[in-house]
């Protein structure tokens, strides 16, 4: 039976990608490199060192560096990066996902969130969801960026379910590809994702209805 369903946040609870991009943009002009729309989308469910790690690489600056110096980086990107979560409020929440959390409760099942994001906290309480899931994996606990199925495994343990019991929920190629790592039925939300176990365009198709539908169909 379906136990549990673990949300993505940065993409599926709400819409980031651009602030994380505006960010990023800004401190990869200030070492010399330049970043467009395509290349942020690559980002996308990856870790912010790690992030930083294939800007660099992108500008062929890989070594350009030291250690300490890439700290000061990923530091500045941040900074500027929760500046912008300013604007965030509970009008932020993509269309449909208040009433989704409502009814997978309803039914019994648990809600997680497994996102590698630091600000995870914060962002869900500045959308008024601090209470919204049964149990949230700790980034800052999880070693190994998505494609790696920690930030899940990690979920379904703090929830108590066994990973073939879950669904994972994610706007990521990365995040699919840690989904189906973890041995979890996979959801993909927007274009361009590979391997989804199901693939809707957007939050808006995403409703329990069609997540039980999608539960019960991969188990007969
Ligand atoms: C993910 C985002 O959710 O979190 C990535 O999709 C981001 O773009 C990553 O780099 C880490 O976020 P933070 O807030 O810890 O820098
Ligand atoms: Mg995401």
């Amino acid at each position: 039976n379906l136990k549990a369903v673990i949300f993505d946040l940065d993409g599926v609870i709400t819409d980031t990608a651009h602030l994380h991009f505006r960010a990023w943009r800004t401190v990869a002009g200030e070492a010399g490199i330049d970043i467009d729309e395509t290349f942020n989308a690559g980002l996308k469910g990856i870790s912010r060192m790690e992030s930083l790690r294939r800007i660099l690489c992108h500008g062929g600056k890989e070594n350009a560096f030291d250690n300490e110096q890439q700290q000061a980086l990923a530091q500045r990107k941040n900074t500027l990066y929760v500046q912008s979560l300013a604007s965030l409020t509970r009008d932020a929440l993509l269309p449909g996902i208040r009433q989704l959390l409502h009814d997978i409760r309803l039914a019994n099942v648990k809600t997680g969130l497994a996102s590698v994001s630091l600000n995870a906290p914060r962002i869900l309480s500045a959308l008024d969801m601090g209470a919204a899931f049964d149990f949230c994996a700790d980034a800052a606990q999880i070693a190994r960026s998505k494609p790696d199925p920690a930030i899940f495994l990690a979920a379904c343990q703090g929830l108590g379910v066994r990973p073939q019991e879950a669904i994972g929920i994610e706007d990521a190629q990365a995040g699919i590809d840690a989904i189906n790592a973890a041995g979890m039925l996979s959801v993909g939300i927007g274009d361009d994702l590979r391997h989804a176990d199901l693939q809707l365009s957007s939050t808006t198709e995403l409703t329990w209805r069609c997540l039980s539908g999608f539960w019960v169909d991969k188990h007969q």
